[in-house]
């Protein structure tokens, strides 16, 4: 029988470089991008109920209640396109109930990343973060400057990005860590992730070429 696609599970604090790695790895491996933050910040901008509610949590730094990610995960996870192509999966589970809710679902990963930065660099990430809205692109002042004048007129910046709230956002995450990563010690990769982007894909790279040349998977239709 045909393997099934890689399903890829990617962690790590606030502005480790989780989303940046997700543009490198679907470009190459053609998984659907699953990332909580975003699917979240989709309901904010649409003014939804759940939208609504998420928003004083995330202003908080705060996981948002399970009865908001959960189902809002699980059925992006259960669209054909994600069951086809694979998925990678950034910023969920940040608990021990989410990892427990999506075993129950059935939905269960080849591989769980952790992006390891020293927490000092993480401040200066947040800060210098502006996003692309037509592209979607995640850029850094210092670090990933924008390509053209124009792009740079249009950036802009994510309410959760300041230095108060990024300091929030990293309780929250040592808080919760380390029960996730108890879940899945024996598919875990810890990554180096205090290094230039395409050395840090490098590094990933090398373990999906791995994961896929023992046949367990395949990748996307990309
Ligand atoms: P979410 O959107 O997931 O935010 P986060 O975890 O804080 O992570 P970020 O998106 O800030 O960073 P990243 O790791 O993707 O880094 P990036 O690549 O952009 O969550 C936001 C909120 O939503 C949470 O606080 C919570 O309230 C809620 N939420 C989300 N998931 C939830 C869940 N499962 N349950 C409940 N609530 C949930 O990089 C950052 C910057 O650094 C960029 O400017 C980039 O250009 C730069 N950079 C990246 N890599 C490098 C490098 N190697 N060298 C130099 N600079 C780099």
């Amino acid at each position: 029988a045909k393997p099934d696609p890689l399903r890829i599970m990617i962690s790590g604090a606030p502005a480790s470089g989780k989303g940046t790695q997700c543009e490198l790895i679907t470009k190459k491996y053609g998984l659907v991008h699953v990332a909580a933050g975003d699917l979240l910040r989709a309901e904010v901008a649409a003014g939804s109920e759940n939208g609504k509610q998420a928003k004083e949590y995330m202003e908080k730094g705060q996981l948002v209640p399970n009865e908001i990610v959960v189902m809002m995960v699980k059925e992006r996870l259960l669209q054909s396109d994600s069951l086809e192509n694979g998925w990678l999966l950034d910023g969920y589970p940040r608990s021990l109930s989410q990892a427990t809710a999506l075993q129950a679902f059935g939905l269960q990963a080849d591989l769980f990343i952790l992006l390891e930065v020293p927490e000092e660099i993480l401040v200066e990430r947040v800060v210098g973060r502006r996003l692309d809205p037509v592209t979607g692109r995640i850029y850094h002042l210092k670090y990933s400057p924008p390509e053209t004048e124009e792009i740079a007129a249009r950036l802009t910046q994510r309410f959760d990005d300041t230095e108060e709230k990024v300091k929030l956002r990293l309780r929250t995450h040592h808080q919760n860590v380390e029960a996730v990563l108890s879940m899945y010690k024996d598919i875990t990769i810890k990554v180096n992730g205090d290094a230039p982007k395409e050395d840090v894909f490098a590094q990933i790279d090398n373990a999906l070429s791995k994961l896929l040349e023992e046949g367990k998977a395949t990748s996307g239709s990309l």
